[in-house]
């Protein structure tokens, strides 16, 4: 069985993490702290494969780890989970870089836009690591089923390394996903991050929050 670290207890890991205990894997949900009570919790409730502990715990007796923290904590929590715990191995980063701090919509972090992204931020971090950017795209209930959309849409990764790919696509397949668009090496991540602000015009027009796109080609 792999073990799977996850970077962030917040909604998205813990979705994340639920859905990975399920499929049969050994989660670990990781935060800056040891004794995080949102981690605890979520473990109580989600099965004895279900563990918790720091950033580093969760990426040192991981597989393959995914990225779910807040996009300004982002590099940090990276930094925290050690470059040598991360090295060769898979990292699924789904972050995105928004900025609240004007309120809604929220714009990108300064930097991180049109020329630059946080994938790409993350890869430069751990260069060692197989970064591959998927999932930042939607809900993270529709992350674990899209059909949840009231659809199949399409969702799109990209990263530098196509084992990686292939390994991140057979994960993205046992969450439900057929339709899924490969768009490059790691570069992509701008788009797919600008991405999010349409996704959140999208839900302020429409209340939907389970919004996703197809692309029809
Ligand atoms: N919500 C969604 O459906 C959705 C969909 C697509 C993408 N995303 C993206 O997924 C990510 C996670 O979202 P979320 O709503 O689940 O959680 P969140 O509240 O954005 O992030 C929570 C996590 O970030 C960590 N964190 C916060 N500030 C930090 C800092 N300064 N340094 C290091 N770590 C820090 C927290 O650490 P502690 O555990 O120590 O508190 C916690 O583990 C975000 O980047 C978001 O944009 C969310």
């Amino acid at each position: 069985m792999k073990n799977i670290g996850i970077l962030g207890t917040g909604q998205v890991g813990q979705t994340i993490g639920k859905k990975l205990v399920q499929l049969g894997y050994n989660v670990t949900l990781g935060s800056r702290t040891a004794d995080n009570e949102k981690a605890k919790q979520w473990a109580t409730h989600t099965g004895s494969t279900a563990k918790t502990g720091t950033f580093e715990d969760a990426a040192r007796n991981a597989d393959v780890v995914f990225v779910c923290t807040n996009g300004a904590g982002t590099l940090d929590a990276i930094k925290m989970a050690g470059a040598e715990n991360l090295k060769g191995k898979l990292v699924i980063d789904l972050t995105n870089p928004l900025d609240f701090s004007n309120g809604m919509p929220p714009s990108l972090l300064k930097g991180l836009h049109n020329t630059y992204s946080l994938g790409e931020a993350v890869q430069d971090a751990v260069p060692d690591a197989k970064v591959v950017k998927t999932l930042n795209i939607v809900n993270c209930e529709v992350m674990i089923d899209p059909t949840k959309s009231g659809g199949q849409p399409t969702m799109l990764l990209c990263g530098n390394d196509a084992s990686a790919k292939a390994e991140a696509t057979k994960l993205l397949k046992d969450f439900g996903w057929n339709d899924i668009l490969d768009l490059g090496d790691i570069t992509a991540s701008r788009p797919m991050e600008a991405y999010v602000t349409l996704w959140v015009r999208t839900y302020m027009a429409t209340g939907n929050g389970y919004n996703a796109i197809k692309a029809i080609r």
